[in-house]
């Protein structure tokens, strides 16, 4: 037994546009322990979002070895992965994961009930968030900041093991992200989940027990020295 999350070995993806091939991972390695959380930072166009899909399933790799939560991705078939997606793997996309037709205190208990929760910890999560006044409000009524931060609350209020979150605070202003930056953090250690976040805030990246560059299609310890 190891406890081992996310193991990456040498993987590959491109995409393909008519007849134009875009390698845009090659070789990434990475390994996420329990309870363990690293950033990775990159350049706009470096593959932060593709590598997030990959690990939820959501795109499949084309070269190399990637297990998560132990089973090998060639084991896991759509239904296997959605399964990890509803109860397991939490993802923050950059643009939110709210649905416009429900109120923020719906879009919570909708993805407890996917998760299969009787109860959770919504109402508790909004207030800490500083969004209380938002619950019975439909998202686009919500500003940038506040939808983002019903999305973490969505995020968290499934109980996942691993958290995949891509530029949790981008769409916050500066004192907001400030604010809620270690909300979120906190949130993750207090849980003890594994996380993976795609981070330009150094409030989040410091935070982090590692920080990795996403860089010519793969992973490399950043080092501050050579990049200040
Ligand atoms: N569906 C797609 N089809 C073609 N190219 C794509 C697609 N998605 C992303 N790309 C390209 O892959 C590269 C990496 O994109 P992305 O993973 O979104 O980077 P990042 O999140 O680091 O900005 C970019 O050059 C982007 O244009
Ligand atoms: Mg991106």
């Amino acid at each position: 037994m190891h406890d081992a999350l996310i193991e990456a070995r040498d993987l590959g993806r491109s995409y393909h546009n008519g007849r134009e091939q875009i390698s845009v991972l090659r070789g990434l390695s990475l390994e996420l322990r329990r309870g363990e959380a690293v950033a990775v930072i990159g350049p706009s166009g470096s593959g932060k979002s593709t590598l997030l899909n990959l690990l939820n399933g959501l795109l499949a790799p084309d070269a190399g070895l990637l297990r998560v939560f132990g089973r090998a991705h060639s084991e896991l078939d759509d239904n296997a992965w959605a399964e990890l997606r509803r109860t397991r793997i939490a993802t923050l996309f950059q643009d939110g994961n709210l649905i416009p037709t429900l109120t923020v205190t719906r879009n919570i208990a909708f993805r407890a009930g996917l998760a299969g929760l009787q109860r959770h910890d919504g109402e508790a999560l909004l207030e800490r968030l500083g969004i209380a006044d938002t619950a019975q409000r439909y998202p686009d009524q919500l500003s940038g900041g506040q939808r983002q931060r019903a999305a973490l609350a969505c995020a968290f209020v499934m109980q996942p093991q691993l958290m995949l979150a891509d530029e949790p605070t981008g769409s916050l202003d500066y004192a907001t992200a400030q604010r809620v930056a270690p909300l979120f953090f906190e949130a993750i250690r207090e849980r003890g989940l594994g996380a993976l976040i795609v981070t330009h805030n150094p409030e989040l990246a410091q935070r982090c027990d590692r920080i990795l560059e996403l860089r010519e299609g793969a992973l490399h310890p950043w080092d501050s020295a050579a990049s200040s």
